[in-house]
């Protein structure tokens, strides 16, 4: 059986005094087991940590560089955010595929640098409105993941995580429907076995786009669906604990 997750995405949000009152105010209201991830802005991932300590959320990065060092003016080594205690990167997000023309082959290099450094890669795939409106959800995101995971080798199921995010979906409060979810999940569940036949089953692959308190439950009744990507409902912690505990 896969795990399941709810990782946060607070993308470019959140001040200082309001991660510090996440924080406080989240504990003990997570009950459930569970993993439980956030991934803040990088300035504050060292803050996040910190105040975490005291909590089972564990703390991740939004982006990561696709070198281990050297002339890469803005960028960030996973060998540094692996230093600095950082669980986990999101890679190949919709927002950073449109805004910062990120390619799959960038993607799948970033991916590798993350694995090289023991941090678990969550990748990111989905397809836009204009690309399901025609008929071409299955090939775009199974193409997006496969081309993520080129040459990739794991030995456990715990170095990658898949994400589905229509882009339809993301800060839009338009949900794909469970139904509409479960299809897309269940054809990426057959690329994992047959990528990895020994570890398929127990990859998990998360949702995203628009989960929220509301429609969380039924998401997470799906045999595919093993989680949420969440933005916008992960900002507030009474919002984000009960994601969690659902
Ligand atoms: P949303 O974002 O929950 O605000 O739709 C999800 C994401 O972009 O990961």
């Amino acid at each position: 059986m896969a795990k399941t997750y709810m990782i946060g995405n607070w993308k470019m949000n959140q001040s200082l005094d309001e991660i510090t009152e996440f924080f406080s105010s989240i504990k003990g209201k997570t009950t459930k087991e569970g993993n439980f991830w956030i991934a803040p802005q990088l300035i504050h991932i060292d803050r996040c940590l910190n105040l975490a300590q005291e909590s089972n959320i564990k703390i991740g990065s939004q982006n990561v560089s696709n070198q281990d060092n050297g002339a890469f003016t803005g960028e960030t080594a996973a060998v540094n955010l692996k230093e600095m205690g950082a669980h986990f990167s999101l890679i190949g997000h919709s927002e950073r595929r449109a805004y910062n023309f990120e390619t799959d082959e960038f993607i799948n290099q970033k991916a590798k640098k993350l694995l090289e450094n023991g941090m678990v890669a969550v990748i990111c795939a989905g397809e836009t409105l204009e690309q399901r409106e025609a008929g071409k959800t299955l090939e775009v995101v199974l193409n997006q993941f496969k081309s993520a995971l080129s040459e990739i080798e794991i030995k456990n199921e715990d170095q990658i995580i898949l994400a589905y995010e229509p882009v339809w979906a993301i800060g839009t409060g338009k949900t794909a429907s469970p139904e509409q979810a479960e299809e897309v999940h269940a054809a990426i569940r057959n690329l994992l076995k047959e990528l990895y036949p020994a570890l398929g089953e127990k990859l998990s692959i998360l949702y995203g786009g628009s989960v929220k308190p509301t429609n969380v439950a039924e998401l997470l009744a799906m045999p595919n669906i093993n989680g949420g990507l969440v933005g916008g409902a992960s900002i507030k912690a009474e919002s984000f604990a009960t994601l969690c505990n659902a």
